[in-house]
């Protein structure tokens, strides 16, 4: 055994906050995650279980810059079942969060005739008042009724207070439409440019994916509507008036939701015939979102070329490799990597004090258990050792890390239990046992397991038993 002073507990130990540095003894992936997270290449990890594979690909996104544009839906009027596809840079979002309010001006700089429309002013005496009130403070006089002549009801279709006027104004020597507003008591003026910015604002829109996204998606496969995207049934069919209208009912599928980010998806060789799609998405980075259910009225709805440039993270166990589609594996390979994952790394000293991280790190994102002593952290890593021996026959320390990481929760739980301030040998060692799969522990409880099968049926020993 190597001669490792391990720290007195792992409150000493330093956790490392990069989610790339918490992953352990899985250098080769993570170098070429590094790469490929730089140059937009795709990974396939293959390997054993519970290696860090998840883990791997939660951590590369965190290497990708925040994604720059958003992805709407909107309404085509003309054609309903054809809505349009808008894509806005954050720049274009941000602009038009700053622009649109119109500029405040003062009730005396209002134009006469504006001010008049939206009673503001008065028409006899042209003093200046709300236009919540109706008659004038100054002259008394009803604001809004006409003075000239007593057709004037009929000839102007009578003189209902204005909140929105709308004028021409010339700016630089040109003629631009002007808005005048009276808002919340103060009036706001609108030039051209305001105007229209505040049209694009007031566009109903579907967002189906947002600047704020996460860019890690997770997709399990399992759906080819979870993948691929959908236009959700309206029982209604999109009627105009009780329907709800096409544009609104389109659904991103998680190619769409990790553009320009990470799309993990897991045990890929479960997608069968979907794996063919997804090729189609990888190579031409834009795949139309259309309703997926022959029946659904969704599915005569389609929005073509929805944009969707990820990079593809595919995990996989070694026996599966197989029945992946060759053009699918040999795009990810002509524009990426595989890589075998460790299942045991070499036990030195640096190793040791990585596994002692682990330990520390699985501690702390539980939240619940206390802290290992010393002797705890000792007996975790022997069992590391003999773990690499019995799953892998080889000497070094285990990487198959989601079951030492259940050993350490289970531990925890049991010192818990004690009240105990540490995780002590102990409790590690009362896990181990518990942790032992079903078929061990009956093996130790009964001597045999074909013992334990028949004592199941009531049988004292089996017939045969001294073959064996
Ligand atoms: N290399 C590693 N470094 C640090 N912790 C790890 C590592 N591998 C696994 N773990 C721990 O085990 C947990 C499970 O790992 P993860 O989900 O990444 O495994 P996986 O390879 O994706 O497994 P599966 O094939 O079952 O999906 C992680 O959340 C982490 O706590
Ligand atoms: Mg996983």
């Amino acid at each position: 055994m190597e001669n490792v002073d391990y720290p007195n507990s792992t409150k000493d130990v330093k956790i490392p906050t990069d989610p790339i540095e918490k992953v352990i003894g899985q250098d080769e992936a993570i170098k070429y995650v590094r790469i490929a997270a730089a140059q937009k290449r795709h990974i396939l990890l293959v390997g054993a279980p519970g290696t860090g594979k998840s883990m791997i690909g939660q951590a590369m996104a965190s290497l990708l810059p925040k994604p720059n544009f958003e992805i709407s839906v909107i309404d085509n009027p003309e054609h309903p079942e054809r809505p349009f596809l808008e894509i806005r840079s954050r720049l274009d979002v941000e602009n038009e969060k700053k622009i649109p309010k119109g500029k405040l001006i003062k009730p005396v700089d209002v134009p006469i005739m504006v001010a008049e429309r939206m009673g503001l002013r008065c028409k006899r005496c042209g003093s200046i008042s709300k236009p919540e009130i109706p008659v004038c403070p100054n002259c008394g006089s009803d604001k809004y009724k006409s003075h000239t002549s007593p057709f004037d009801d009929i000839v102007f279709g009578g003189n209902a207070r204005e909140d929105k006027v709308y004028t021409t104004e010339v700016i630089n020597g040109k003629e631009e439409k002007v808005l005048y507003e009276y808002k919340g008591g103060h009036v706001y003026v609108y030039d051209e440019r305001a105007l229209s910015n505040r049209e694009q604002a007031s566009v109903p829109r579907n967002v189906i994916v947002s600047l704020n996204r996460s860019i890690f998606v997770q997709a399990t496969g399992a759906s080819e509507t979870e993948l691929l995207g959908d236009v959700r049934h309206d029982p209604y069919g999109g009627h105009s008036e009780i329907g709800t209208k096409p544009f609104k009912r389109v659904v991103p599928g998680a190619i769409h939701e990790a553009h320009e980010g990470v799309l993990f998806i897991d045990e890929l060789s479960n997608l069968g015939a979907l794996q063919r799609h997804l090729l189609t998405a990888m190579q031409e980075k834009r795949f139309a979102i259309t309703g997926r259910n022959p029946t659904s009225s969704g599915a005569s709805v389609r929005v073509d070329n929805v944009p969707c440039d990820f990079i593809l993270i595919g995990a996989l166990n070694f026996g599966d490799i197989g029945t992946l589609l060759p053009p699918l594996r040999s795009r990810i390979l002509g524009n990426g990597f595989e890589v075998l994952m460790n299942t045991v790394m070499e036990d030195n000293p640096k190793n040791v004090k990585k596994i002692v991280q682990f330990i520390a790190q699985e501690i702390m994102a539980d939240g619940r258990i206390p802290h290992a002593n010393s002797k705890a952290i000792e007996v975790i890593i022997n069992e590391a050792r003999k773990r690499a021996r019995v799953y892998d026959s080889k000497e070094g320390l285990t990487l198959r890390l989601r079951d030492l990481a259940g050993i350490i929760k289970l531990a925890g739980d049991f010192a818990t239990i004690d009240e105990s301030e540490y995780i002590e040998e102990k409790h590690v060692l009362l896990a181990i046992e518990k942790a032992k799969p079903i078929e061990q522990q009956m093996q130790k409880k009964y001597g045999s397991l074909w013992r334990s099968t028949a004592s199941d049926y009531g049988i004292s020993h089996a017939p045969d038993e001294h073959v064996f």
